[in-house]
C-alpha cells in the first residue's frame, strides 16, 4: 500500500492530535507510512504537506489544536476542485485518506468515496457534539468543561453586584454544550436551540428565584439559541464556504431585553473559542486515541466509506453518509432536562 495521508479541517478540537498519534502508531506497528495534509483539504489541492510519523507524533496526546493545522476550505467550491486532490495523491503516492472533521470535512469525504470511488475513512470531530451515528464527538468534553467552570466562577461576581450574569456557549444549532455547561453548573435558566426562547419566561424565573432569596441570576444560553420573535443572532449576513452563518452575540442581545424587564443590572459574557482551547480532558484523550487506532484499522482492513464512532462504550465503523446525513440535536430526555432546571 502507498502512503496513507490525513488532514483535519473545520473547527480544531481539543483531541484531534490524540487520533493522529493513535492512527500513526497503529499504521506503523503494520509498517504502513504515513504522511500529513497541512490546513484540511486546501493541503489536499494543494498538495501541502508535513511529516507525520511515529517520531514526530510521540509527545502530542496532551496537546490541545492540530499539528496539522486546519481551514474551512471547500474542494467542492473550487474549479477542478476533485481533479487537484486526485492530482495531489498521485504525486505524493497517497493511496487512502483518513479524514478527521466535522459534517463539513467528513460530507466532502463522503462525496469524494460515493462519486470518486476514493480510499476515505472519516474520524467525527467537533466540541458541538452535533454528529449523528456518534454517541459522542471528541473536543466535546474539554469544551463542556472548559464552559462549565466558566460558570462556576461567574458565581462569585454575580453574587457580589447582585447581578445578571448572562454566558454565551458556542455550539452552532444544537443546544449540548449550553445543556451540560447550564444543568450542571446550576444557571437559573439554560436555554438552547432546541426550544425557542421567551423572554417573558425567562424574567419570571429570574425574578422567582429572586423572591426565594437569591440576589443573582445565571443565565446560559446557545449561540444558536432562536427567540420566538427574530430568530438567532449572527455576526454578519457572511456564509462561510459550506453556507454557514457565523453565529454569536445572542447573549449581549439578551441581557439588554432583561435588563429592561426587569430593572437588575446585567452583563453578559461570550466564552467563543476559549471552549476549544487548551489541552484535551481524559475522556478527549482516549476516544481520540481509540478511534484513531479504529480507523487506522479500517484503512489496513479496506473499509473505505466508513467512518469510526462510539455506539455505547464500544468504537464500530459507521457507513460515512449516515454520520452526515442528519444534525444530532437535543433529544426529549435532554430538553426536557433543560426545561426542568430553567424554571
Ligand atoms: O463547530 C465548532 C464551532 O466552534 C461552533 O461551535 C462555532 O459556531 C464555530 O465553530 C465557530 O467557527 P470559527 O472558528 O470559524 O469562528
Amino acid at each position: 500500500m502507498g502512503k496513507v495521508a490525513f488532514l483535519t479541517g473545520g473547527g480544531d478540537c481539543p483531541g484531534l492530535n490524540a487520533v493522529i498519534a493513535g492512527a500513526v502508531r497503529s499504521l506503523a506497528d503494520e509498517r504502513v507510512e504515513t504522511i500529513g495534509l497541512v490546513d484540511g483539504w486546501k493541503g489536499a489541492l494543494e498538495g501541502l504537506t508535513m511529516e507525520v510519523t511515529p517520531a514526530s507524533t510521540a509527545n502530542i496526546i496532551a496537546e490541545g489544536g492540530t499539528i496539522l493545522g486546519s481551514s474551512r476550505t471547500n474542494p467542492y467550491k473550487e474549479a477542478d476542485g476533485v481533479a487537484k486532490i486526485k492530482d495531489s495523491f498521485s504525486r505524493l503516492d497517497i493511496d487512502a485518506l483518513v479524514a478527521i472533521g466535522g459534517d463539513d470535512t467528513l460530507g466532502v469525504a463522503t462525496r469524494l468515496f460515493d462519486e470518486e470511488k476514493m480510499h476515505v475513512v472519516g474520524v467525527p470531530k467537533t466540541i458541538d457534539n452535533d454528529l449523528s451515528s456518534t454517541d459522542f464527538t471528541f473536543g466535546f468534553d474539554t469544551a463542556v468543561n472548559i464552559a462549565m467552570d466558566a460558570v462556576d466562577k461567574i458565581r462569585t461576581t454575580a453574587r457580589s453586584h447582585h447581578r445578571v450574569l448572562v454566558i454565551e456557549t458556542m455550539g452552532r444549532h444544537a443546544g449540548w454544550i449550553a445543556a451540560y455547561a447550564g444543568i450542571g453548573g446550576n444557571a437559573d435558566v439554560t436555554l438552547v436551540p432546541e426550544l425557542k426562547v421567551d423572554v417573558e419566561a425567562v424574567c419570571r424565573t429570574l425574578k422567582q428565584n429572586r423572591e426565594k432569596g437569591q440576589n443573582f441570576n445565571i443565565v446560559v444560553v446557545s449561540e444558536g439559541a432562536i427567540f420566538q420573535e427574530g430568530g438567532y443572532v449572527t455576526q454578519d449576513a457572511d456564509l462561510d464556504e459550506f453556507g454557514h452563518v457565523r453565529l454569536g452575540g445572542v447573549a449581549d442581545a439578551l441581557s439588554k431585553m432583561i435588563e429592561k424587564q426587569t430593572g437588575y443590572e446585567t452583563r453578559s459574557v461570550v466564552l467563543g473559542h476559549l471552549q476549544r482551547g487548551g489541552s484535551p480532558t481524559a475522556f478527549d484523550r482516549m476516544l481520540g486515541i481509540r478511534l484513531g487506532v479504529h480507523a487506522a484499522k479500517m484503512v489496513t482492513a479496506g473499509e473505505w466509506g466508513k467512518m469510526a464512532a462510539m455506539r455505547g462504550s464500544r468504537i464500530v465503523s459507521v457507513p460515512l453518509s449516515e454520520a452526515t446525513g442528519e444534525l444530532k440535536v437535543l433529544n426529549d430526555e435532554f430538553k426536557e432536562l433543560v426545561r426542568l432546571f430553567s424554571s
